[in-house]
């Protein structure tokens, strides 16, 4: 057996056609990101994430700082952005080297958290009431649907445990009905848990960490990995797995695709919290 390939582009593809459309219907809408340091790949991602938001409709507000700027500066710059009534969606992207990153996710308005990383929206996950929720996790959710794959009652297990990938797709997991374990550096006998697997989602950035020995026959396997490695972009998951796996994310196009369809997606709905077409959970 040969896994189908679980093809991100085309469904990332159609998200954004419907954000495009959503965004014509809502009007103007503004996204803004602010970069510290010159780390080359936060940059490439930045720019993809602005080229993506205009292709849409969305306006952007691109802040590129020095790597000297400081906590204080970037917090300033937040507030502004917090009262900015054009501004939708606020993402500063990680890392930001030398700032106290959690104090920064804080200082982000909730209801403008299209990274859904603030303390509030993922508490709002935490008690099964997604609110504004990380991008990665919403795309792997989507491109399991997309294919039919039945999550209730379901095994899954989740190889990694980041706020940004591993924590927030187990409480989406959770949410819809199936069993979940969360795995991680400490985890003793790793295969043991990922052969109980009928859902695998492995985002622990180590190349090739999953090989067909560690993956039930008919699994639908997930590779959030994105290793750059002498042989190119690699996943976290080696390809041989596609000869026991029912289902399987390629890399590139695979999750990746699917995380910036998603933040699209998450600025419209930030854009609706705040205009009130949908009821934003303050107190
Ligand atoms: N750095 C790596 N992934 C992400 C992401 O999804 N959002 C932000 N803001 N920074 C990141």
């Amino acid at each position: 057996m040969t896994a189908t390939s679980m093809d991100g582009r085309a469904l990332a593809a159609k998200v954004r056609a419907a954000v495009k459309d959503e965004v014509a219907e809502l009007g103007e809408l503004g996204l803004a990101t602010v970069l510290v340091g010159d780390d080359p790949a936060s940059h490439l991602y930045i720019t993809r994430k602005h080229e993506a938001a205009q292709e849409v409709g969305i306006r952007t507000i691109d802040h590129r700082l020095p790597a000297e700027t400081s906590e204080d500066e970037v917090l300033e710059l937040l507030r502004g952005l917090n009262v900015n009534d054009e501004v939708d969606g606020i993402l500063p992207q990680l890392p930001m080297p030398g700032i106290d990153e959690a104090r920064i996710i804080r200082a982000v308005d909730p209801v403008k958290d299209v990274d859904g990383f603030h303390p509030l929206n993922a508490g709002q996950l935490y008690l099964g009431r997604p609110t504004l929720v990380p991008a990665t996790p919403t795309g792997i959710l989507a491109l399991l649907a997309e294919y039919a794959i039945p999550l209730d009652g379901a095994r899954a297990v989740v190889v990694g445990r980041s706020d940004i990938v591993g924590k927030p797709v187990a409480h989406l997991l959770l949410q819809a009905n199936a069993t979940v374990t969360i795995c991680h550096s400490h985890t003793d006998d790793l295969a043991r848990q990922t052969l109980d697997a009928d859902v695998l989602v492995v985002a622990a950035g180590i190349a090739g960490l999953v090989d067909p020995d560690m993956v039930k026959q008919g699994a639908a396997v997930v590779d959030v990995g994105q290793n750059r490695t002498e042989a190119g972009l690699v996943g976290d998951v080696d390809p041989g797995v596609a000869e026991r796996a029912a289902f399987l994310t390629p890399v590139p196009g695979g999750v990746g695709p699917m995380t910036i369809a998603m933040l699209l997606r998450n600025t419209v709905l930030a854009a609706r919290y705040r205009r009130g077409a949908l009821a934003f959970p303050r107190v």
